[in-house]
Parts: structure tokens; sequence; C-alpha cells
């Protein structure tokens, strides 16, 4: 028999094909690079890929500090004795407070600089909205790292571990419109929508989890549905399966990184990383609720999403694929007045800084 040119290149346009479909699932070409963290044949093991490991790499580096070192406290004057309208800051040396100002222009706003916050005739002026948000950020962001040491240990945040030069980070989400249609489906709990890894899994875990407080979980604790309290049905499973595939894919891990195969559920046995990602939950939880949804009224429309309200994190607002954002590089060594090593002055105790209202956030 003799294939004619139709038929190589159908047989062409078909290898090519597969291996487009081969890809779009999300296969990755060998070599990929495997380490065992538990009894062998449990799939307990990890997988990395050498070429995406490089790229992350390349992407997640922290900038050097900008200018060297952070005035101590004793580097008179305070900056509330300098400056006429702060509202968080006003207890840093005004040396630090200027330093802190320069910092957050390159980690925010390289390319606007200063006046991307400020009336440049007057920097007093609240008349900016980015103001008004950066100065609930840099409470966001002292809370973060005093109040959520479980989750960010040492390592803390600035806001280059959410930002990276940007004046919105690359990750946020907004509340999902309602579904359009009414049909005799019902509602599809944005399901099955295209352009999305795993489509047939709700797109949204995040209003239910990460903002409001509802049980992850896939099976009920008792043998019949409560009388009273959530029910675990099958919704539930769907959307806890939603959010555990978002926690991987923010950390660029797989399940096991958290999860012992033998349990998912149990506790016992769970690695380590389970405990800090039931913190992280809870922290993404908390500065959703207390600070970046109750912005939406600061933002322009251009910035709201479909339902009006202000943009929210999840765990790829910080961590951008890998286990910890940076790689663990801790800026906050460099800038102690954004956690609790924040400057004391003459009769303060060592707990003045979480005591004092700007770093509780909620003043
Ligand atoms: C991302 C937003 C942002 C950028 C960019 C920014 N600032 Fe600020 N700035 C603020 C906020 C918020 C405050 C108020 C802090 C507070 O309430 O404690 C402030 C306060 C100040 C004040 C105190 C004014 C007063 O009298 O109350 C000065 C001075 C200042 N900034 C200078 C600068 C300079 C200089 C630059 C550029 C190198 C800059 N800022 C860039 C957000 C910003
Ligand atoms: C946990 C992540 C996170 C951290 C940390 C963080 N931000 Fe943000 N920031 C966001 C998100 C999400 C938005 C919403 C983006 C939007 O739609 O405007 C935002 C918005 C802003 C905006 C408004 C931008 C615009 O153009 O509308 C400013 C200004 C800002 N942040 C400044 C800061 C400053 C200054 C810090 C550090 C003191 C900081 N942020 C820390 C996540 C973060
Ligand atoms: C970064 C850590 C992390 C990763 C990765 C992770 N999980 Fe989880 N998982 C958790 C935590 C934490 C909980 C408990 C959540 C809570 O109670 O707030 C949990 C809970 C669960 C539960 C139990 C729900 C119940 O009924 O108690 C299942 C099942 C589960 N995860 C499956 C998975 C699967 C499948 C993957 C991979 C797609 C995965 N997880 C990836 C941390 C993780
Ligand atoms: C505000 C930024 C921020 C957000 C948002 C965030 N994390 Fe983290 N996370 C960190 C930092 C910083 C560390 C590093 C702490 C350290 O040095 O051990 C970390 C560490 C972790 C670790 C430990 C990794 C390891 O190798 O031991 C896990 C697991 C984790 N985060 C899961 C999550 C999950 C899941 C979410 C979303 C629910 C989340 N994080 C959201 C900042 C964040």
């Amino acid at each position: 028999m003799k294939i004619g040119i139709g038929g190589a290149s159908a047989i062409v346009v078909g290898t090519l094909l597969g291996v487009a479909m081969l890809t779009m699932a999300g296969w990755e070409a060998p070599p990929i690079d495997t380490e065992q963290v538990g009894y062998r044949g449990l799939g307990m093991v990890h997988l990395t890929n050498p070429r995406t490991e490089r790229r992350l790499q390349a992407a997640n580096v922290a900038p050097d500090p900008v200018w060297p070192l952070e005035p101590a406290a004793s580097f008179a004057p305070r900056a509330d004795e300098v400056y006429e309208n702060l509202q968080v800051l006003g207890h840093l040396p005004a040396e630090a407070h200027d330093r802190l100002m320069a910092a957050i222009t390159e980690w925010v706003s390289p390319e606007e600089g200063c006046g991307y916050c400020h009336n440049l005739e007057n920097l007093a002026e609240d008349s900016v909205y980015t103001k008004v948000v950066a100065r609930d950020m840099l409470r966001m962001t002292l809370h973060i790292n005093t109040e959520w040491q479980d989750h960010v240990q040492d390592t803390g945040v600035t806001c280059y571990t959410c930002h990276r030069g940007q004046n919105v980070p690359e990750e946020q989400w907004f509340l999902a419109q309602p579904q359009q249609r009414a049909n005799m489906a019902g509602w599809n709990a944005g399901q099955n929508q295209p352009g999305i890894a795993s489509a047939s899994l709700p797109i949204d875990p995040f209003s239910r989890f990460l903002l409001d407080d509802q049980p992850i979980r896939v099976i009920g604790e008792n043998a019949l549905p409560p009388a009273e309290g959530p029910q675990i049905g099958t919704k539930a499973t769907e959307y806890t399966y939603s959010l555990m595939n978002h926690m991987s894919e923010s950390l660029g891990v797989n399940c096991t990184f958290c999860h012992n195969s033998r349990s998912f559920i149990g506790w016992e046995g769970s690695p380590p990383a389970r405990m800090s990602a039931w913190h992280g939950i809870r922290m993404v939880r908390d500065i959703n609720t207390a600070f970046m949804h109750p912005l939406g009224p600061e933002y322009p429309l251009d910035r709201l999403g479909p339902t009006g309200d202000a943009g929210k994190a999840n765990c790829t607002t910080c961590h951008q694929g890998v286990n910890k954002p940076l790689y663990g590089a801790s800026m906050l060594k460099d800038y102690p007045s954004l956690g609790p090593a924040g400057p004391l002055w003459e009769g303060e105790g060592p707990q003045a800084m979480l005591a004092r209202p700007s770093a509780g956030g909620d003043d």
C-alpha cells in the first residue's frame, strides 16, 4: 500500500494534535526530579520539574534594601514631631519613615514614584485614593507580621511579597458574578467553565473559605445529617477539593506536601506543612475580612470586581508558585518597623509595638 502526501500529513497533523492535547492537559516533558518523603509505594513523593524550578527561581528574588540600615529609635526626632498627618507611622524615627517611603515606592509604584499616592504640592493631604488604601495596607502588613507569626514566622512579609513592583498584585480575586441564565439544570456553582484547568470543580472556593468561614470538609462527622448547622454534602466536597487544588498550585507542590497518603483527613502523620497551611487559611480569611474587603468604597470603579467588591488575597497573592514566598528570603529583617521588632522609645517595654493601636489594625 502506498501512503500519499495526504496520508502522511494526516499522520503529522494527528501527532501534533496529540502532543498539543497532552501539553494542554498539563503534561510535562521529562526529566522530572523526584524526592521520596514517606514510606515506599504510598505516593509520598515530591516532584519538581527542573525547568519550571529555574523559571520560578529567577522570578522570586527579593530586592536589596533601598538604603542600607533602618535608623534605630535613638535617631530623634520622631516622625510625628516632623510631619502633620501620620496615623500609622508616627512612632518611627523620622528618618526610618522617610526610608520606608522610598521602599514602598520601589515595591508598589517604581514607575510613577511618590506621586502615585501623594499630591506632590502637599504630602500631608489624603486626596489621592491610593494613599488611603496604602495606609490600610501598612496596617495590614504590621498586623500580619505581629499577629500571624504562626504562619509567616520571622520571615514576615513586606508590600513586595504581594506587589512585586506593581500597582496591583499579579494575583487577586473578586466575588463571582451570579449565574446569568436560569435553566432546568439550576445553579452550576461555576462548574464546567472553559479555560480553567480543573474545569469540573467549582471555580470560586475563595468566597466560602477565604472570606466566609464555612467548613472545609468532605465527610460529615455523623452518619445522619445534623439537625442544625452546615451539612457536608457533595457541594461542600467539591468546593473543598477546589480549594485544595488552589493551595497545591499556589505553592507549586502536590497533595502529599501537606497530607499523608494513608489518610487525607486524619491529622496524625500529616507533614508539618499542613499546620502552616491551616494557619494560612485563617490568616487569609482574617486579612480579607478586616482589611481587603472593607476597602471597597475607597477604590475607583475600574479597580472593582463585577459585583463592585475590592480585590482580595488568596494563597497565590504571596506564594506565587513556591512553598515559601521569595524562597523564604526575609525582607522584614531589613525593615523592622513593619514588624514586632519596630522601634521602642525610652520607657517602652518590648510589648509596646504590639500594644500600639496601629499594629492591631482595628483603630
Ligand atoms: C504606595 C503609596 C505611597 C507612596 C508611593 C509614597 N507614600 Fe508617602 N505616605 C503614604 C502614606 C499612606 C502616608 C501616611 C502614613 C501614616 O498615616 O502614618 C504617607 C506619608 C508621607 C509623609 C508625611 C506627610 C505628613 O506631613 O503627614 C511624607 C513626607 C511622605 N509620605 C513622603 C513620601 C515620599 C518622599 C515618597 C516618594 C519617595 C512617598 N512618600 C511615596 C503613602 C505613600
Ligand atoms: C497580602 C498581600 C498584600 C500586601 C502585603 C500588600 N498589598 Fe497592597 N494590595 C493588595 C491587593 C490584593 C490589592 C488590591 C488591588 C487592586 O485591585 O487595586 C492591593 C492594593 C494596593 C493599592 C491600590 C493600588 C491601585 O492602583 O489601586 C496600594 C496603593 C497598595 N496596595 C499599597 C500597598 C503597600 C504600601 C503595602 C505595604 C505596606 C501593601 N500594599 C501590601 C495586596 C497586598
Ligand atoms: C499546603 C498544604 C495542603 C495541600 C498542598 C493540600 N492540602 Fe488538603 N488540607 C490541608 C489543610 C490545612 C486541611 C484542613 C483544612 C481546615 O480544616 O481548615 C486540609 C484538608 C483536606 C481534606 C479533609 C477534609 C475533611 O473532610 O476533613 C482533604 C480530603 C484534602 N485536604 C485533600 C487534599 C488533596 C486531594 C490535595 C491535593 C490536590 C490537598 N488536600 C492538598 C492542607 C493541604
Ligand atoms: C501574606 C502572605 C502570605 C499568604 C497570603 C499566604 N502565605 Fe503561606 N507563607 C508566607 C510566608 C512568609 C511563609 C514562610 C514562613 C517561614 O519562613 O517558615 C509561608 C509559609 C507557608 C507554608 C510552609 C512551607 C514550608 O516549606 O514549610 C505553607 C504550607 C503555607 N505557607 C501555606 C499557605 C496557604 C495554604 C495559603 C493560603 C490559604 C498561604 N500560605 C497564604 C506568607 C503567606
